[in-house]
C-alpha cells in the first residue's frame, strides 16, 4: 500500500469534489499499482466514489449513527467515509494522519454501533457486486481495527449494554 507521508493527507477544508477527482486522476495515472489492491480490484475510483456516496447516505440515515457526526459538516463526514473505505481497501488515499485510536478517542463509539457501520459498508460492497474475497478481506480489516475505535469500558453512567 502506498504511504502518503506524515501528517493528515487531506486538509479538513479540502472539498470532497476535488478529493474524488484526485482519486480519479490517480486511478488513470497508476492503474497497474492499484490492480494489486482491493481498491483496484473493486473497480477503482468510479466504484469507490459510488460506494462512498451510498455508505455516507446509509450511515447518516441511521438514527443510531448520525449523532456521532452531528457536530461535523457534510464535507467532513464525506471525507470520513472516503478515508474509512480507502483504508480498508488499500486505496491510493491512504490516511497518514492521527492513529485511528487517537482520531476516535472520546467519541464513545460502542461495539454495536461499530458493527452497524461495518454492516452498512459490507452491504454497500455487496450491492456493488464486490466478490467474496473482497468482502472477506474488508471484514477481517474491520475486525483488526475494531479495538482501536470502540471505546472500553463503557463510560460510567451509561450502564451495560
Ligand atoms: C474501520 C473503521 C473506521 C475507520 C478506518 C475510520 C477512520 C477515521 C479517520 C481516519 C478519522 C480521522 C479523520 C481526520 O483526522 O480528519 C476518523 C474520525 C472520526 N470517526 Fe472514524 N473511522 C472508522 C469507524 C468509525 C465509526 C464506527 C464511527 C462512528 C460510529 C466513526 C466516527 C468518527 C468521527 C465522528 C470522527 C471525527 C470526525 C471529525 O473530525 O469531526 N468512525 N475516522
Amino acid at each position: 500500500m502506498r504511504q502518503s507521508g506524515p501528517g493528515c493527507y487531506v486538509p479538513s477544508e479540502f472539498p470532497i469534489d476535488d478529493w474524488v477527482s484526485t482519486m480519479a486522476e490517480t486511478e488513470t495515472s497508476t492503474p497497474l499499482e492499484e490492480q494489486d489492491t482491493l481498491y483496484g480490484q473493486l473497480g477503482g475510483a468510479p466504484v469507490i466514489t459510488e460506494a462512498v456516496d451510498r455508505f455516507y447516505r446509509l450511515v447518516l440515515a441511521d438514527p443510531e449513527l448520525a449523532p456521532y457526526f452531528a457536530a461535523a459538516d457534510v464535507s467532513v463526514v464525506k471525507r470520513h467515509q472516503v478515508l474509512l473505505l480507502s483504508s480498508v481497501l488499500g486505496g491510493p488515499q491512504s490516511y497518514g494522519g492521527r492513529g485511528l485510536d487517537e482520531a476516535h478517542a472520546g467519541l464513545g463509539v460502542s461495539g454495536p454501533h461499530y458493527d452497524k457501520v461495518a454492516a452498512h459498508l459490507l452491504d454497500v460492497l455487496a450491492d456493488l457486486g464486490a466478490p467474496a474475497h473482497i468482502a472477506e478481506a474488508v471484514a477481517s480489516t474491520l475486525d483488526a481495527v475494531r479495538e482501536q475505535i470502540v471505546e472500553h469500558p463503557v463510560p460510567a453512567g451509561e450502564g451495560a449494554r
